[in-house]
């Protein structure tokens, strides 16, 4: 897949915190710098609870961020706006959720649950206008018009994901938000799923940020992947490139795990094992995040944070063993 550099989304410096019991703050995300490019996709990979969820919160103003800022086609999405940028944001990112089931209202038909931003934004001027939107909605999707007047709870895992995607094409967004979409379905659906949302980014050049927890599938669908530990981002780069030639540490051992579906390559893979415990964001180390796990931890990791650089072209990540100043 080809994209053109044309920044749609610009996150500079994002930081999101969140206030636990009394005095405690959970630092989830951490100065996170990235852009995604229209009709790209955009992966984002991490073990669970590194802050990928919240990042798309965040970036998609579910959430306030804490400090940084977000930019969408230029409007500041944190900062003030007046009320046509304010709807313009609301339509044009959309978000797609790994439950599919726990996101979709049980008391509401199919047709009422796809239609709810078409009513909101005003898309349909009639209720004749809105009934052949949604059908056409579900049809894209690769559902039928009979389905419109049933409820979530009598599809399958599958079907629902597919009617939350249809829930968010109704409003016509550019920037799909998908966190961990296939992360819940049988191993047999999640590949048609990947596969409808490939269609339709073609068909209307939509933008993905595509959250996963593991590296596997995203492979596939990614044009660039960005790698997260500990509410950092720690290495990004186009999805070959990433794979073939990892530079942080984090990332070599994420990529050592995948199994190698070649028994022969599979039995001599080295496996890089992280020693210790995954460390608390409420109190993370000092200095580099991962120097506590680091098996090239150096003095340097422990004091100093290290920057987020384009050590290679269009090959970012923040590791004092790739910190060209170091020297
Ligand atoms: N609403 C919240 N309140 C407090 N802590 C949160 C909240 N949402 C997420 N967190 C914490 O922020 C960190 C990142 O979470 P999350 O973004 O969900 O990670 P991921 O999606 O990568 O699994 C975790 O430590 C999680 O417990
Ligand atoms: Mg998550």
């Amino acid at each position: 897949m080809t994209y053109k550099i044309e920044k749609l989304v610009e996150v500079k410096n994002l930081k999101k915190y969140f206030k636990v019991g009394k005095h405690q703050v959970l630092h989830a995300v951490e100065n996170v710098t990235f852009d995604i490019y229209r009709g790209e996709t955009l992966g984002l990979v991490g073990e669970s609870g590194c802050g990928k969820s919240t990042t798309g919160r965040t970036i998609i103003r579910l959430y306030e961020a804490t400090a940084g800022e977000v930019f969408f086609e230029g409007i500041n999405v944190h900062g003030k706006k007046n009320k046509g940028d304010l709807k313009k944001l609301n339509r044009k990112m959309q978000m797609i959720f790994q439950d599919p089931y726990a996101s979709l209202n049980p008391r509401m038909t199919v047709m009422d649950i796809i239609a709810e931003g078409i009513d909101i934004h005003g898309l349909a001027s009639s209720p004749e206008e809105r009934r052949i939107k949604v059908y056409k909605l579900l049809e894209t999707v690769g559902l039928n018009r009979e389905h419109a007047n049933r409820y979530p709870h009598e599809f399958s895992g599958g079907q629902r994901q597919r009617i939350g995607i249809a829930r968010a094409l109704a409003v016509e967004p550019e920037f799909i938000i998908a966190d961990e979409p296939i992360s819940a379905l049988d191993v047999s659906i999640q590949a048609q799923v990947v596969n409808l949302m490939q269609k339709l980014q073609e068909e209307r050049r939509l933008t993905y940020l595509f959250i996963a927890h593991d590296l596997s599938m995203v492979k596939f669908i990614s044009d660039r992947i960005g790698v997260m530990y500990l509410g950092n981002l720690v290495e990004l780069a186009e999805s070959d490139e990433l794979y073939d030639n990892p530079l942080h540490p984090y990332t070599q051992a994420l990529l050592s795990a995948i199994p190698i579906p070649d028994p022969k390559v599979e039995r001599s893979r080295k496996r890089i094992v992280l020693e210790g415990d995954l460390p608390s964001p409420i109190n993370p180390p000092t200095g580099c995040r991962f120097h506590t796990r680091c098996p090239h931890a150096m003095e340097i990791c422990k004091r100093h944070e290290p920057k987020w650089l384009e050590v290679k072209d269009k090959h970012w990540a923040a590791c004092h063993l790739h910190d060209l100043n170091k020297f």
